[in-house]
């Protein structure tokens, strides 16, 4: 796959088949890449968790607030849940503020997995004190984001926007679309 190619492919997914499961060392690999990303002023003041298996997966998943738009499915049933987690934390032993750091670091590690055959979605909506206070985290870490992931069982289409209408919806099919607006609306030109 060429890099238009996976970054098609690296669509927000939702539903996998949760027997699928990923190894530490893949999860370590996608890290890896963060690892290897541009940071502000070099900081690096990014620290990541690494959740693989079936009781770590269970522990985080009540957390997550999955899918706003559509708001008559509470998230993924048993079986469908994601399989692994990269969670994103901010080390505020290094700076307090972390920029666009995490979100330079979670687009290439879902890029990652998409190569690798996986996919999955970025959660920034998170019961973020209660989930501390689950995982013993210590105060100097700033949960950021969390990166659930798998093997996706969902088809996701892209779908050219009508009108100003961004939310996401499933057809009766279960697949999901996503209005993107076009190219020529992105790209301004001043006189
Ligand atoms: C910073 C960020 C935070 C997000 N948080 C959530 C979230 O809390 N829950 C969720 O279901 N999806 C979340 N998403 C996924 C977006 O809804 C998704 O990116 C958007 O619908 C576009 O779909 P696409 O990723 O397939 O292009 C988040 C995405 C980003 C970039």
């Amino acid at each position: 796959m060429n890099l238009k190619d996976i970054t098609t492919k690296t669509r927000s997914y939702r539903r996998f088949d949760e027997s699928h499961r990923i190894d530490y060392k893949t999860l370590e690999s996608f890290i890896e890449l963060a690892r290897l990303s541009s940071t502000g002023a070099n900081r690096q003041p990014l620290k990541f968790i690494i959740y693989n298996t079936p009781e770590d997966c269970e522990k985080i998943f009540p957390y997550l607030v999955w899918a706003a738009y559509l708001t008559e499915w509470p998230g993924p049933d048993e079986g469908e849940r994601p399989s692994g987690y990269i969670m994103i934390l901010g080390d505020k032993s290094i700076t307090e503020n972390f920029g666009i750091d995490h979100g330079i670091a979670a687009q290439t590690i879902m890029l990652g997995a998409t190569e690798a055959g996986l996919g999955g979605c970025m959660i920034a909506s998170i019961k973020r004190e209660e989930l501390r206070d689950e995982i013993d985290l210590p105060d100097k870490y700033e949960i950021l984001l969390i990166l659930a992931l798998g093997k996706p069982i969902e088809k996701v289409v892209i779908d050219e926007i009508n009108g100003d209408d961004v939310k996401y919806w499933r057809d009766s099919a279960n697949n999901h679309h996503v209005p993107k607006r076009s190219l020529k609306e992105l790209i301004i030109k001043l006189k």
